[in-house]
């Protein structure tokens, strides 16, 4: 049985650049992250994943790399990057990086060549035009910020093709010399010890212009590569796209995945918010139905906030309008004209029976979890900053200078200091003091979590019962882990749940999370009473089909 740690783990995004700084200079570092290993550790999460390490120009927050060969100096050198994989494993911590190969910066020394001299042996790593393509504004994914998709490069005197902005040309992934390239980096920092990799713009890497076919062998590819090099090293990536190509991502040999290892899941992503926003289960429902069956071994990777804007591309407009209106209502907070750049707690208003619910629901989803740093704190945006740039403030770590992110002066972006979600209300010395705070809940509510691998290994199903349309009443099953019964209450209308049709397939059922005492749960599951924006985790059964002496844990700590 091959070892599928990513179905059990606990991610957590973080970007090196804004996390903790140690030497003064304003820029978080490796040996910064060193420090917060034991941070970490006590949260509970099993995988870090860190937003791309590599030297950049930083003009796309470091998704613009010059050289995937190291680390950019500001975040320390190799050595500490070693150290830090080893400090991670020491914790029991694996470690992701982004895997940025759809573009290069423009500064990268490849380009560079490319662009100078038609005979450079990397001319053919990018894509050309030399005539004038016909829709230059074809494809374009950050509208507002991006006015084409091609641009003449007067060195080159030729048009290149980029997705993204125009300081990030398009590498031509469809040139054998470029996909061995890209193999070679994978295999490179597999070979400093990372677990695997966060793929960047996947569906892109494999569709090297919008008309040409997408090549999914590629994927098979790069992941036997992969494989053969480091076999339990996995591959998260980013791909929004429709249910009828997911398949093809994850690809399947014999029922067992041979692509993907793990997929962001934007759609429930999108439908989650609007399940936030509406007050209604519906449309997680729906979700959670349209979902297609997976191959064995491929993986969902939930989440809520990821380091872009909220993308709710994949709504209709009045789904648009109804999660705009509830999340983002100012222009200002609004992006693309598909997206809110804000952070969970402030488009929940700062409520933490919504901030709860939202991500017990989250957890409690199929799939592996990924969570972005500062969201266990509740951490507010700085919608004065640029773009994405709103969410990405240093972490607040502590009420002092600089949140105790940096003794610097000039930061590399701000902190937030003010107001309801500055560095006085919101940090981590003041709510691990207290058992009550946000982040210990998340201690607890993580570490809950892994009391429960049927969640990540197991069969998600809703509960076939008739259910207020604010309950969303979902199960989670694996004949060798047990079974799980999960309710969440999307309003804050109380309400009585009868679950007495799963009866039978409890075995003395006992409450491991809600969001306040309730009475001990009876085997008949008959009346199940739950609070406005409640929340019930409710073991059915356990593996061994009798109860292991769990412990009841509420929002006021351990009952
Ligand atoms: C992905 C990243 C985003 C980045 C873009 C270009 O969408 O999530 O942050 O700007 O790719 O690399």
């Amino acid at each position: 049985m091959p070892e599928h740690w990513y179905r059990e783990a606990v991610v957590y995004c973080c970007d090196v650049e804004t996390f903790q700084d140690s030497n003064g200079d304003g820029v978080g570092d490796f040996p910064g992250l060193i420090t917060r290993l034991d941070y970490l550790a006590r949260l509970g999460i099993t995988c870090l994943w860190l937003n791309p390490i590599h030297p950049t120009p930083n003009r796309d927050d470091g998704y613009d790399v010059a050289d995937f060969y190291t680390v950019d100096p500001r975040l320390g050198t190799l050595g500490d990057f070693a150290e830090l994989i080893h400090e991670a494993g020491n914790r029991g911590i694996r470690v992701i990086i982004d895997l940025v190969v759809n573009h290069t910066s423009n500064q990268h020394p490849w380009f560079k060549s490319a662009r100078e001299d038609k005979d450079s042996p990397y001319r053919d790593w990018y894509i050309w035009s030399d005539t004038e393509p016909d829709d230059r504004r074809e494809g374009m994914v950050f509208p507002g910020e991006q006015k084409e998709t091609w641009t003449y490069d007067r060195t080159a005197k030729s048009w290149f093709y980029h997705r993204f902005y125009d300081f990030m040309p398009d590498l031509n992934t469809a040139n054998p010399e470029v996909r061995a390239e890209i193999k070679r980096i994978a295999a490179f920092w597999l070979q400093l010890g990372v677990a695997g990799f966060r793929m960047d713009a996947a569906p892109f890497v494999i569709e090297s212009t919008p008309d040409a076919p997408k090549d999914f062998a590629f994927l098979t590819d790069l992941r036997a590569h992969l494989q053969w090099r480091r076999g339990d090293a996995v591959i998260l990536a980013e791909a929004n796209v429709g249910a009828d190509e997911v398949g093809q991502y994850f690809g399947d040999s014999g029922g067992s995945a041979n692509r993907l290892h793990m997929l962001f899941d934007f759609a429930l992503n999108a439908r989650l918010m609007l399940a936030l926003a509406r007050g209604d289960a519906e449309p997680v429902i729906d979700a959670l139905r349209d979902t297609p069956k997976l191959p064995e071994s491929a993986q969902w990777a939930t989440f809520l906030r990821n380091h872009d804007e909220v993308d709710l591309s994949k709504l209709t407009a009045e789904q648009r309008s109804d999660v705009f209106a509830e999340f983002g209502p100012d222009k200002d907070m609004q992006l693309y004209d598909r997206g809110i750049r804000r952070r969970m707690a402030p488009m929940l208003g700062n409520d933490r029976r919504r901030i709860e619910l939202a991500y017990a629901m989250q957890f409690s989803l199929r799939g592996t979890p990924v969570i972005r740093y500062g969201e266990e704190l509740g951490m507010g945006e700085d919608l004065s900053l640029h773009g994405r740039d709103a969410i990405r403030t240093p972490m607040q770590w502590s009420p002092s200078v600089n949140g105790g992110f940096s003794a610097g002066q000039e930061l590399v972006r701000p902190v937030i200091t003010e107001g309801e979600y500055g560095i006085g209300k919101i940090n981590v010395v003041t709510q691990q003091q207290n058992p009550r705070s946000l982040l210990s809940w998340f201690e607890r509510m993580i570490r809950t979590l892994r009391q429960c691998p049927e969640v990540g290994l197991g069969a998600c199903s809703v509960i076939d019962v008739p259910m207020p349309r604010h309950v969303l009443a979902h199960q989670a099953d694996q004949p060798e882990r047990g079974a799980m019964v999960f309710l969440h209450n999307l309003s804050d209308e109380d309400v009585t749940v009868d679950l007495s049709a799963l009866g039978n397939h409890a075995e003395q059922p006992y409450e491991l999370l809600a969001d306040r005492d309730y009475p001990s749960v009876d085997d008949t599951l008959s009346k199940i009473p739950l609070a406005g924006y409640g929340y019930r985790w409710i073991r059915l059964r356990d593996s061994r089909g009798r109860r292991t002496g769990g412990q009841v844990v509420t929002r006021g700590g351990t009952a």
